[in-house]
């Protein structure tokens, strides 16, 4: 069944699509019509980029792949007849965007029965195009990525987040940063998870942690990790979707540290 889609044209089409969410993200940037407003808590906002966005990317999932289901992180499950589902963040950062930072990304997964086939991120600002089809490679462009080579934390540089609930869970990362910045090189809070993992894959970030993710946030770009030869474990199934990424050795030496 997989092997049925065209998988090369479905790339070609998410990459259409991410530079036209791309495009709308631009047109409201450092602008003042954003519309920000706040979702789960005041730390956690969405502006009309961020609805315009998603707007866009399900209606040209529609048009193209009517009986695909959609999982969109602004307008949520999409019902649809095949086992196909994309997995769309449509405007990643959303901090930093509504700040007028401009790490900010959109992010297009496809899963086959629930396991990613092929990957999209694309960063609008930079002009940065980040794809990936499952055993195919991980490219920027035209350039193939691979994750850092690096054995130890005291050369790494490591990015994290933290999650929209720190202000009242205790379960925050901060205990984690605590307990592994002192034997990092570095640690960088980039604000988008889809970037932070495209940075991981292409050996810009050594690795990467963070609790409490959604689907959106990082199905494009785990697959990005793995095609660019590292690995992507879970580090509890108690706090959302909560990650580890990097080449198998560091992943290994930041779950020592981190939980
Ligand atoms: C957020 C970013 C951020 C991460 C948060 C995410 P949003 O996504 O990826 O880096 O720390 O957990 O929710 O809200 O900007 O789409
Ligand atoms: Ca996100
Ligand atoms: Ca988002």
């Amino acid at each position: 069944m997989a092997m049925e889609l065209d998988l090369d044209r479905a790339l070609a089409l998410a990459q259409e699509w991410a530079k036209e969410a791309g495009e709308i993200h631009l047109s409201y940037f450092r602008g003042n019509r954003l519309d920000i407003q706040t979702k789960s808590s005041v730390y956690d906002v969405v502006t009309r980029a961020d609805k315009e966005s998603e707007a866009c990317l399900v209606a040209r999932i529609g048009e193209n792949y009517p009986e695909h289901a959609i999982l969109g992180e602004e307008t949520g499950e999409h019902a649809g007849e095949s086992a196909y589902r994309w997995v769309v963040d449509p405007l990643d950062g959303t901090n930093n965007f509504s700040q007028g930072l401009p790490i900010f990304t959109v992010s297009i997964g496809l899963q086959y029965e629930g396991k990613t086939v092929l990957g999209v991120v694309y960063a609008p600002y930079f002009g940065e195009m980040f794809t990936a089809i499952r055993g195919r490679g991980a490219y920027l462009g035209d350039r193939r990525l691979h994750v850092s080579a690096k054995r130890d934390l005291a050369h790494s540089v490591m990015g994290t987040g933290f999650p929209y609930d720190k202000g009242t869970n205790p379960d925050n990362n901060i205990p984690n940063l605590a307990a592994i910045l002192p034997f990092l090189r570095g640690i960088r809070r980039m604000g988008t998870a889809a970037y932070d993992l495209c940075c991981t894959a292409a050996g810009w970030l050594d690795g990467y942690w963070e609790l409490d993710l959604k689907l959106w946030d990082m199905c494009a770009g785990a697959l990005m990790v793995e095609e660019a030869g590292g690995v992507v474990v879970s580090l509890r199934e108690n706090r959302g979707v909560s990650i580890v990424a990097g080449n198998a050795v560091l992943v290994g030496k930041i779950r020592e540290k981190v939980r």
